[in-house]
């Protein structure tokens, strides 16, 4: 019959090994079954990129693509992303080379601290690949679940127009306000 005291231990799950495709390249890890996918990326992988604000699925900084779609990796477990693939911030480049989302926050000051900027950008590439010439009104509702507590709300904004112009091959839209408005 246990003890008290051992009934008090906390349960140690059994890992599992997690096979992903991450940015191109085949990882894998050890985590037990309740191991978030942020944690796994961050912790058993190194990749740091995607940021952890809320933890429960509100502010959007832990926002990958998984399959091409924005998923919010603080929300699922990493055993649910077996066999996946992952992009994350550090596999936007090209050689160096900033993505043209990342390019265009450069250009038009999408960022202040940097805190929701992965989460951002990634969001961005994802509507930029399904809708290459959103509107403004299209561009707030899909970054609607992304929350900058910088409030950089316009510059943003105007990033996004920004990268669907360059990739138009078009000039850039109208500089951004410089208010903080949403
Ligand atoms: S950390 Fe995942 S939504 Fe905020
Ligand atoms: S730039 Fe600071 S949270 Fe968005």
């Amino acid at each position: 019959m246990s003890t008290v005291s051992e009934n008090l231990q906390p349960v140690v799950e059994d890992e599992i090994t997690i096979e992903v495709t991450i940015n191109g390249s085949p990882r894998s890890g050890r985590a037990e079954p309740r191991l978030l996918l942020a944690d796994f990326l961050r912790q058993q992988l190194g990749l740091t990129g995607t940021h952890l604000g809320c933890e429960h699925g509100v502010c959007g900084a832990c926002t990958v693509l998984i399959d091409g779609e924005p998923v919010r990796s603080c929300l699922m477990f990493a055993i649910q992303a077996r066999g996946a693939d992952i992009t994350t911030v550090e596999g936007l480049d090209d050689d160096g080379e900033l993505h043209p989302v990342q390019q265009a926050f450069h250009a038009k000051h999408g960022l202040q601290c940097g805190f929701c900027t992965p989460g951002m950008v990634l969001t961005c590439k994802a509507l930029l690949d399904h809708n290459p010439t959103p509107s403004e009104p299209e561009i707030r509702d899909f970054l609607s679940g992304n929350i900058c507590r910088c409030t950089g709300y316009v510059g943003i904004v105007e990033s996004v127009k920004e990268a669907a112009a360059a990739g138009r091959g078009v000039s850039p839209a109208a500089p951004a306000s410089t208010t903080t408005e949403r």
